[in-house]
């Protein structure tokens, strides 16, 4: 028994029942958010699951969300193992989020600026026009659309067009492929490696990476002629390789470069398809959010960036509970870098961990009648995501998303703008969306809304 084990009396760790080899992988596939909330009444913060012959010890609830920001947290836990599949297969030495303490500290330095909200300063017209075309282009009047597909390539155009000027939409099928395999392979082996010679995939991959190759001469064409000051994302990468090619190397570019699609297409995609339906779901909800949107484009289709938020308070309320609701990532995936204790029980070094940080966005003691859907919850003095560790959408700790100030502008825009413009809706007011969880849980591919019109 190790040292820290032996100082204190421990718990015994309960193992969650499962079938031989595949273990919980069933129920946690149905709905993963729910799966780990029964857990953690039945067993408790810490138990064990096993998923395809595999066992992960499972921490949930809010000391496992803080502890995820503490010192001792960081000390205990690292990304490493879960994205060192993704890392090879695209033959680089390391990735932003597969990295841990300093390594990661000084990739995230390099694209902190890139990822901020800043990036989008003086842009939020250029990016109503952007999806206002994407309008024209996917939601036609009278006919279904798909939710999920249409918001994929709204946001691949959103951030091609910011980071490039371009969007690289015939990209978007492989673009998702490649997330899908390797996210359900590689990071959360859910599904066997043999998948990863699967002729769609290696095509989608090999896609991906022409895509990465584009960006890099993009970036490389820029690198002299654009101020270090006006440097975007792509433009720091490059910087970054061109003058200290040892912490940025050319194996690395494809990975880092391709990374905002990779991290904002599934994230975005499904919770602006989230939000539709939330809203739409929500008679009393949508009337508020079409007064304020309707207020807020009243003299015209530009907005002033300054107090943007403030303008839209049910439309925040609503983004909110959606990504409560909806979170897109469940759990935060680590392993133990060594042996200690949470909650009265030892977690043994090398274990694979998942971290229930979405657990307690469904537990009525931190948002009362937590299922319902409340869009004030978040106003003083409720202010319920304020507790600490109640509310994780954008996870916690080192990792905790870098593209999170990036996305709330991009969510709020977005959805001010399909509200404004668009009168949809659901397939009867009945309608309960299904959702689906692999490469990232979300609304279902077949939610579809219909066009009745334009609202302006
Ligand atoms: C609805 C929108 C989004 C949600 C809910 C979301 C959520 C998350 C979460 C939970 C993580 C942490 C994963 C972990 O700890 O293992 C993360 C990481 C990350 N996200 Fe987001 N994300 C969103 C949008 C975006 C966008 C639009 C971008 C950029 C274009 C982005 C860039 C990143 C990056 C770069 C990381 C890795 C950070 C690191 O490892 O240090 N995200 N995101």
């Amino acid at each position: 028994m190790s040292a820290v084990a032996e100082s204190v009396a421990l718990k015994k760790t309960p193992q969650v029942p499962g079938i031989p080899y595949l273990g919980n992988v069933l129920a946690m596939a149905k709905d993963p958010a729910q799966f780990f909330v029964d857990c953690y009444r039945k067993y408790g913060s810490v138990f064990r699951v096993k998923l395809l012959g595999q066992s992960y010890a499972v921490i949930a609830g809010v000391e496992a969300a803080t502890f995820l920001g503490t010192r001792e947290g960081k000390e205990s836990l690292r990304s490493k193992e879960f994205w060192e599949g993704l890392v090879g297969e695209y033959g680089a030495k390391r990735m932003l989020t597969g990295e841990d303490g300093e390594s990661h500290k000084e990739l995230r330095d390099i694209m902190r600026r890139g990822y901020s909200k800043e990036s989008l300063k003086g842009r939020y017209n250029e990016l109503i026009k952007i999806t206002d075309n994407v309008f024209k282009r996917d939601w036609p009047v009278g006919k279904e659309v798909p939710v999920v597909e249409a918001m994929q390539y709204m946001v691949t155009d959103q951030l091609g067009t910011i980071l490039t000027g371009s969007a690289p939409l015939e990209y978007v099928k492989d673009i998702r492929t490649t997330i899908l395999y390797i996210l359900n392979v590689l990071v959360t082996r859910q599904r066997p490696k043999i998948l990863l010679k699967n002729p769609k995939y290696k095509k989608a991959r090999a896609r991906v990476v022409e895509l990465g190759e584009k960006m890099i001469a993009y970036g490389k064409e820029r690198y002299s002629r654009i101020k270090p000051e006006d440097r975007n994302l792509i433009d720091d990468i490059m910087a970054a390789h061109i003058e200290t090619p040892h912490i940025m190397p050319a194996s690395d570019l494809i990975v880092s470069i391709t990374g905002p699609y990779v991290a904002g297409l599934d994230t975005v995609a499904n919770t602006t398809s989230a939000i539709v339906y939330t809203v739409l779901k929500h008679p009393e909800v949508k009337a508020r959010v079409y007064k304020e949107v309707d207020e807020l484009f009243a003299s015209g289709d530009e907005v002033d960036e300054e107090g943007l938020m403030k303008k839209l308070p049910a439309l925040n309320g609503a983004i909110m509970e959606t990504m409560r609701l909806y979170p897109i990532a469940v759990a935060q995936m680590r392993t133990a870098t060594k042996d200690f204790i949470f909650d009265g029980h030892l977690i043994k070094k090398g274990e694979m961990m998942y971290i229930g940080t979405s657990v307690t966005h469904f537990m009525d003691e931190y948002f009362p009648e937590a299922r319902k859907f409340d869009i004030d919850r978040y106003q003083k003095p409720r202010a319920e995501h304020m507790k600490p560790g109640a509310y994780s959408p954008y996870g916690r700790g080192p990792h905790t998303c870098l593209g999170k100030s990036l996305a709330e502008i991009l969510l709020v825009l977005t959805m001010a703008r399909v509200f404004y413009k668009l009168d949809l809706e659901l397939e009867s007011p009945n309608y309960v969306l299904k959702t689906k969880t692999a490469p990232t849980p979300g609304p279902a591919m077949d939610f579809k809304v219909r066009v009745k019109g334009y609202r302006h």
